[in-house]
């Protein structure tokens, strides 16, 4: 498939613009809840789509935090707060995300620096024909020097139309690292920096989910329900974005379609040791002429 790059183009603008909107929003006080949804709001009022419900982790989680419909959390002074949001038109989806440290917390200016650094390493040897394992090398080399950890098992990985996650992996160690980029590809770079062995830790309750296209039927549930689930076209979702429903209907279709195996379901992943945990991302054209950072 040769990717739309004028709808690539649209998808990182819009992804740049949203992503800076909410991390603006971001202080002590502030509900997650609610710089997710302004997020999700700027992203429709550009004319995108959302390719995944927006995410804020804070400290040692270092992604998939999805505020449920009714949390209350708000950001901390000295949290370390990550947005991490995707988008998409027409299909075409771009995944970007930023850090913020809230109110200036003891080590976070350097976490933010070195996770940006390390982005910012692997962009600048990002080509086509290149080895995968140098964009991890920069990436590794970058955390290495200034003492940190990435974590392990997260790692980068190209995009595609209605996909978030497809081939080929972009590793944050060179170890398991493979392959090359071709002319072509849409990757998304996403390196974490931490101070912890940086190993992760799945922790229950779950908000993201994602009901490929290709399964399920709409037997024994509400059809409607169904339909507005599958309409997410086989891309992310989460309770919020459910929330018109009433959420006894929405618990008991959801654990239908996780009985039935049909549902992969994202819980919050965090930094084993308890540290803290800095991310940075942008997706990257890999392009005949040279590569395209497309959410700048
Ligand atoms: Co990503």
């Amino acid at each position: 498939v040769t990717p739309d790059i004028d709808a690539l183009r649209r998808a990182g603008q819009i992804a740049a613009r949203a992503r800076d909107h909410g991390a603006a929003q971001i202080r002590p006080g502030v509900r997650v809840r609610d710089v997710c949804e302004a997020v999700e709001a700027e992203i429709h009022r550009l004319g995108g789509q959302p390719a995944f419900p927006a995410q804020s982790s804070r400290n040692e989680i270092a992604a998939h935090y999805c505020p449920s419909p009714e949390d209350e959390t708000v950001y901390a002074e000295g949290d370390l707060a990550k947005l991490d949001i995707g988008v998409h038109v027409d299909g075409w989806v771009v995944d970007t995300a930023t850090t913020v440290d809230v109110g200036g917390g003891e080590g976070n200016a350097a976490l933010v620096e070195a996770a940006r650094a390390a982005l910012e390493a692997a962009i600048a040897v990002a080509a086509k024909d290149v080895a995968v394992a140098r964009l991890s090398d920069a990436i590794a080399r970058t955390l290495r020097e200034r003492g940190l950890r990435p974590m392990q098992n997260l790692c980068g990985h190209g995009v595609g139309r209605y996909l978030v996650h497809c081939p080929p992996p972009i590793p944050n160690t060179v170890a398991g690292a493979s392959g090359v980029l071709r002319a072509g590809m849409v990757i998304a770079i996403e390196p974490f920096a931490t101070r912890g062995s940086g190993q992760v830790k799945e922790q229950k309750d779950a908000e993201v989910f994602r009901l490929p296209p290709d399964r399920g039927d709409a037997a024994g549930l509400d059809p409607q329900l169904f339909a507005t689930i599958r309409g997410f076209a086989g891309l992310p979702f989460a309770r919020r974005q459910l929330a018109a429903w009433p959420r006894e209907r929405v618990e008991e279709t959801l654990a239908v379609l996780w009985r039935k195996g049909w549902l992969a379901v994202y819980p919050p992943l965090s930094e084993a040791g308890g540290h803290k945990v800095a991310q940075a991302e942008h997706s990257v054209f890999i392009g005949p002429d040279g590569p395209v950072v497309l959410t700048r």
